[in-house]
């Protein structure tokens, strides 16, 4: 299936964005994180914007031009979510929730190129930023959503974590963790639809951005599939303002095309 998105967008997204109300968190303030909440300060003056990362979060606070309140939040720390859920409580219901974390390399941490690479510990990593984290996120912050009005909770995934459009190899963790990501909010996606109808779960490829995750593999990537992190924010707002309930549960890359599992 493709979307619809080009006229769609063109004629709608604005006015989609401006009617929305309520509390817009952004998890993982790297470079696509940073980029969907300009862009969003941009296009929903409606929606109270809230970003949530784990490092510098005070000096976030004093740089950031637009109009965000940035608050502390490791991932990987039961109490640090449930931190989070105790301020949000305080804020109007979400209505949208974007999850930009992930972990793909680090100074201990390089994707592996082949079997004698991978290691437990790495693995473990991999798994709690891009597998579990997702999940436990939906699971600290559900009562947070307004039962009455649509919503979207929507988290980054890669197209390498595709099962069926794996033809290259390598990177077992990085793969299996955002393929386990996949499935975890297909699940919670079916499990809304009964108790939360209005809200849409959705898995997105943002493409290759120019971040510091994508920065040690872009070497081979055309100039023209390496995308700003604003134009990959814009790209994804555009798919999001297109995805109703009917889509929940489903993966989709940023041009509106869906990926196959
Ligand atoms: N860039 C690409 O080409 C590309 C392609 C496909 C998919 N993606 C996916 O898109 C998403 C965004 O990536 P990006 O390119 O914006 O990368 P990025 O700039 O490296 O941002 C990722 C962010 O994840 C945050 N994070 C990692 N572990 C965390 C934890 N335990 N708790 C809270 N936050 C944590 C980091 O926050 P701190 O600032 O706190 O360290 C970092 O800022 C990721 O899920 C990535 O897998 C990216």
């Amino acid at each position: 299936m493709r979307l619809q998105l080009r006229d769609f967008v063109a004629m709608n997204s604005d006015s989609i964005w401006r009617d929305w109300h309520g509390t817009a968190l952004v998890v993982g303030c790297g470079g696509i994180g940073q980029a969907l909440l300009k862009e969003l300060g941009e296009i929903a003056p409606g929606l109270l914007l809230v970003g949530a990362s784990r490092q510098d979060w005070r000096l976030r606070q004093k740089k950031f031009k637009g109009d965000v309140e940035f608050l502390p939040l490791d991932l990987t720390d039961d109490s640090s979510l449930s931190g989070l859920a105790a301020i949000l409580e305080k804020r109007p219901p979400l209505r949208l929730v974007i999850n930009t974390a992930g972990l793909l390399h680090g100074p201990d941490l390089q994707p592996e190129k082949r079997l004698s690479q991978v290691n437990r510990q790495a693995l473990e990593r991999s798994f709690a930023v891009n597998a579990f984290a997702p999940l436990l996120l939906a699971k600290a912050i559900e009562s947070l959503f307004s039962f009455a009005e649509p919503f979207h909770f929507a988290s980054l995934s890669a197209r390498v974590g595709s099962i069926s459009d794996n033809k290259l190899g390598g990177w077992y963790a990085y793969r299996a963790a955002k393929a386990a990501q996949n499935q975890m909010l297909r699940t919670l996606a079916l499990e809304w639809a009964r108790k939360r109808p209005r809200g849409c779960v959705s898995l997105l490829h943002p493409g290759t951005t120019a971040t510091a995750l994508s920065a040690p593999f872009q070497a081979g990537v055309p100039s023209d599939r390496l995308f700003s992190p604003e134009r990959a924010a814009k790209q994804l707002l555009d798919v999001l303002t297109v995805l109703e309930p009917q889509h929940t549960g489903q993966f989709w890359a940023w041009d509106g095309q869906q990926i196959a599992w």
